[in-house]
C-alpha cells in the first residue's frame, strides 16, 4: 500500500506524515511537495519525496504513479484552489489511485463562510470522479489563535466578532491524527464524509477566560461588529483581504458553522481532542 500526501512541507501535512511513519514503513509513504528544499528532513526519514506543484498537471501526474491512497490537503493559496485541486484530482485519475482523502471544511455542504465555495466545488468534483473520495472536514485548528491568545493573554482583551457561537475546535494534530487513521483504515473509506471538531465547543467568552487561568490574570471577550474586527486585524498587519476572511469566519462562528458535536474526531483518533489549554500554554511560552 503506497500512500501519498500533497502539502506535506505544510503544518498539518508534516503532522500527518509523522502519524503514518508511527503506522508503517516510511518506504510506503510519498511526500507530494513543490520545494524540495523543504523537504530534506522528510527525505532524511526515508519517505519517498516526489515535486509537484498544484499548477503542473504533469508532475502531479508522475508524483502520483504508483499511488493507491492519496490524501489531498487543500492548498493554501485561496481563490486558486478550486483548478488546483483539480489537478490534482485528474492526475489521480490517470494514475490509477485508488482512494482519495480530502481535507474539507466542517458543514461545508451547509457553511455561508467565505472559505466553503472552493471546498463545495472540490467535494462536487470528488463526487463526480471514478476514484472513491472521502471527505474530512476539518474545523478550526486552535492553532489558528495562536497570535490572539498570545496578545489576549498580555493585554487582557480577546477580539472577535463570534457573538456567543460555539467553536469546536482541535489541535492541528488531531486533525492530522484523524486522516492517518482513515488512510490505514481496514474499512471501505470511499464515499464517508466525517465532521471533524474537538470536544471543547467555546464561545470566545470562554476562550477568553481559559487563556485568562493560564495567564494568571482577567482577560475578557470583546465583541465587535464584522467590519470593526476585520479592520482591527488589518491595523495590525493581516492583509486586508485574509482579514475580511478571518472576521467573516467569525460571523461564521456566530451562526453555529464551526460548531459539531458528531464525535467523528473522537472516534477516528480512539482519544478525546487535545485540551485547547495546551494550545493556550504553548502560545503563552
Ligand atoms: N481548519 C483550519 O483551521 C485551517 C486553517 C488554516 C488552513 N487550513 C487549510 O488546511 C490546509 C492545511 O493546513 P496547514 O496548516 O498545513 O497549512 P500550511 O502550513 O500553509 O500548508 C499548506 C500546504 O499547501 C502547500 N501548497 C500551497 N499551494 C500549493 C501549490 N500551488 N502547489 C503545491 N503545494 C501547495 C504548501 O506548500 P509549501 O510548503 O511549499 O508552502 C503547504 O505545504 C491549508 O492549506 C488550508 O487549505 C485549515
Amino acid at each position: 500500500m503506497t500512500i501519498a500526501v500533497t502539502g506535506a512541507t505544510g503544518q498539518l501535512g508534516g503532522l500527518v506524515i509523522g502519524e503514518l511513519l508511527a503506522r508503517g514503513p516510511a518506504a510506503g509513504i510519498v511526500a507530494i511537495v513543490r520545494d524540495e528544499a523543504k523537504a530534506t528532513d522528510l527525505a532524511s526519514k526515508g519517505v519517498q519525496i516526489r515535486i509537484a506543484s498544484y499548477e503542473d498537471p504533469d508532475a502531479l501526474r508522475r508524483a502520483l504513479d504508483g499511488v493507491d491512497q492519496l490524501l489531498l490537503i487543500s492548498g493554501s493559496e485561496v481563490g486558486r484552489r478550486v483548478p488546483q485541486h483539480t489537478n490534482v484530482i485528474e492526475a489521480a485519475e490517470a494514475a490509477g489511485v485508488k482512494l482519495i482523502a480530502y481535507t474539507s471544511l466542517l458543514n461545508a455542504a451547509t457553511s455561508g463562510l467565505g472559505l466553503a465555495p472552493e471546498h463545495v466545488a472540490t467535494e462536487k468534483r470528488l463526487g463526480e470522479s471514478s476514484i472513491p473520495a472521502v471527505f474530512l472536514r476539518n474545523g478550526w485548528y486552535w492553532e489558528n489563535y495562536l497570535q490572539a491568545i498570545g496578545q489576549a493573554a498580555s493585554s487582557g482583551a480577546l477580539f472577535g466578532a463570534a457573538g456567543d457561537g460555539k467553536v469546536a475546535g482541535a489541535a492541528r494534530a488531531d486533525y492530522a491524527a484523524a486522516a492517518a487513521a482513515v488512510l490505514t483504515s481496514d474499512a471501505d473509506q470511499g464515499g464517508k464524509i466525517y465532521e471533524l471538531g474537538g470536544d471543547e465547543r467555546l464561545t470566545y467568552a470562554d476562550l477568553a477566560k481559559i487563556i485568562g487561568e493560564v495567564a494568571g490574570k482577567t482577560v475578557e471577550y470583546r465583541d465587535l461588529p464584522e467590519a470593526d474586527y476585520a479592520k482591527i486585524l488589518a491595523d495590525n498587519g493581516v492583509p486586508e483581504q485574509f482579514a475580511a476572511v478571518l472576521a467573516g469566519s467569525d460571523a461564521g462562528i456566530a451562526r453555529g458553522e464551526l460548531d459539531t458535536t458528531s464525535g467523528d474526531l473522537q472516534a477516528l483518533i480512539g482519544r478525546s481532542s487535545t485540551p485547547v489549554a495546551e494550545i493556550v500554554k504553548a502560545a503563552i511560552a
